[in-house]
């Protein structure tokens, strides 16, 4: 399979040459119908590719590509609950705690639709009783906030989505998310809280990350001491793994929700790790938030390879990535409350596809995941746009926008959609010298400084984007966006045949820092055997006093 893998990237790379004559905006003026060729439409969300610079040969052989790599089988193994998680000897079936379909899943050939099905109606139950002031703190108090601390996918998620569905939320219900072991996030999340109407839950597959136990550890002390060592009980809930420590931390049994381990930390949003969105927008909308990336899920399944829009979203990458050398790839959400899907997407891409070796342990053939990175637009657009638009290095974007706003000003929602669309068309576009002279004459400039100006006010043009416009952004829009991007990482990973679902990548640090944090901790400790810079680095924090 490799050799015809290479063979169809060697294809695309001559045709690259051919290509590369054409500019994306020329491309568009010989066809008329290139718009309603390169798109592709579920319902009310529409993914226009027509902004990059490919033709309907360039598709083809991207196609023949995702053919050679086996793209079609590699999901069916996917979708049946195969060892596909190679290195840790599992599947990963995300899709099954999504799954509203009568096929019923398996995870390595163990029915799993059961144990998920009661799982959620556990958590649906707990998560409506809680945000309806049923269950109470210790005190006798509805809570009032709720804090999740988790690290990674068992923060990334909750905190994105939570904030992306804020008007479905429920009114008077403050969500917080606390993450990094430094202490001021804990610190600063509970600063003007009540205790006594505060609710925490520990997000942890594993429950032994130091990040999430040392704060975990914190948040504890502050109830015992505030209200009492049997007030944990009633302020605790967790999602774990691992209910043996759970147990063991002092969560009660019928608050401690489980997961699996095939579910992948970065890919768990749609498990008890959403516990504190569910309490947040409800159960009713949580589900609606499963159901749309189920559909996605169906879609990817069944829409042939052409017309399947997480395959095109992959294929485009690897044409970016691997054939034009491109390093990294901007998401720029036309959505304020989007503002932390890019970090969202960054471990979803990063910790995915981030890899230099293939599932067989052998030096990749191609260039992986590319940086992903971004911000909300209109706020990117004067800050790194510049960059975007004149910088050296071609950086292809994704562009999300509402058709509608969910709560916020209709005018003022105009004027965003014409920002998002002005962006992908000027990066497109571009202006050439000629334009830019003849603009500043017209300005009245002379011709010197007209020709001197020129060079700084012209644009290069022919950067390529993907906009997705949808009518609004719903508990099942962002179910569904979510899960584009997440087969869309399957299909890169399947061309550059990488495993990307496991991480261990993460782990060479996170070793290094138990042997460091004695040493850190303890200033008398000997620094001997460390290289010069991590012993210097000690010693002169501990000239500082720390
Ligand atoms: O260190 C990386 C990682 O394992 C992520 O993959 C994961 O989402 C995060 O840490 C948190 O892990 P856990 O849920 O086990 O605390």
């Amino acid at each position: 399979m490799t050799q015809t893998v290479a063979a169809a990237m060697a294809a695309l790379e001559a045709h690259r040459v051919e290509i590369g004559q054409h500019r994306i905006a020329d491309l568009f003026s010989g066809d008329p119908d290139r718009f309603a060729r390169l798109q592709v439409k579920l319902d009310d969300l529409l993914f226009d590719y027509s902004k990059h610079g490919v033709t309907d040969a360039t598709l083809a052989h991207l196609m023949t590509l995702a053919r050679a790599a086996g793209i079609e089988a590699q999901r069916e193994r996917l979708f049946a609950g195969e060892l596909v998680n190679n290195t840790e000897k599992r599947p990963a079936l995300h899709m099954a705690l999504r799954n509203f379909s009568q096929a019923a899943m398996r995870a390595d050939g163990e029915a799993v639709d059961g144990l998920v099905s009661a799982e959620r109606a556990r958590l649906f139950a707990f998560a409506a009783s809680l945000r309806d002031g049923v269950i109470r703190g210790s005190s006798g108090h509805a809570f009032t906030d709720v804090v999740n601390i988790g690290i990674g996918g068992s923060d990334l998620g909750p905190a994105m989505a939570a904030r992306a569905l804020s008007p479905f939320g429920k009114p008077g219900l403050r969500m917080h998310f606390v993450a990094n072991v430094d202490g001021a996030d804990l610190a600063d999340a509970l600063a003007g809280l009540d205790l006594a109407r505060t609710f925490f839950i520990v997000c942890s597959k594993t429950f032994t990350t130091q990040e999430t136990m040392a704060n975990a550890r914190a948040a504890r002390a502050l109830v015992a001491a505030a209200l009492g060592e049997a007030a944990v009980a009633d302020h605790f809930a967790a999602v774990s793994t691992r209910n043996d420590l759970v147990a063991a931390f002092g969560v009660r049994p019928e608050r401690t929700f489980c997961m699996w381990d095939w579910v992948g930390g970065r890919y768990s949003i749609w498990s008890s790790i959403g516990l504190s969105l569910a309490i947040f927008i409800g159960p009713e909308h949580f589900e609606a938030f499963l159901r749309g990336a189920h559909d996605i899920d169906q879609h990817f399944k069944d829409a042939p390879l052409q017309d399947n829009i997480p395959v095109l979203m992959g294929l485009l990458g690897v044409w970016h990535r691997n054939v034009w050398g491109r390093q990294s790839h901007a998401v720029i959400p036309y959505d304020q409350r989007l503002a932390r899907f890019p970090a969202y997407l960054q471990q979803l891409d990063m910790e995915s596809n981030g890899k230099s070796v293939t599932r067989d342990g052998e030096e990749t053939l191609f260039e992986t995941a590319p940086v992903i990175w971004g911000e909300p637009g209109s706020n990117g657009q004067h800050a790194f746009f510049q960059m975007l638009h004149q910088g050296t290095d071609v950086i292809p974007v994704d562009f999300l926008v509402a058709a509608e706003p969910t709560a916020a000003d209709a005018g003022q929602h105009a004027l965003l959609v014409a920002n998002c669309l002005a962006q992908s068309e000027a990066l497109m576009r571009g202006r050439s010298l000629d334009q830019a002279r003849d603009m500043l004459l017209a300005q009245g400039l002379d011709a010197k400084a007209a020709a001197a100006l020129a060079p700084h006010k012209t644009f290069p043009g022919d950067r390529p984007s993907s906009t997705f416009l949808y009518r609004a952004l719903t508990p099942r829009q962002l179910g569904r966006l979510i899960a584009l991007y997440e087969h869309k990482v399957f299909v890169q990973s399947v061309i550059w045949s990488i495993n990307p679902f496991d991480q261990w990548g993460v782990e060479l640090g996170k070793e290094l820092c138990s042997r460091l944090a004695p040493l850190v901790s303890d200033r008398a400790a000997p620094l001997d055997g460390l290289d010069g810079s991590t012993a210097g680095l000690i010693a002169w924090r501990r000239s500082l006093g720390g």
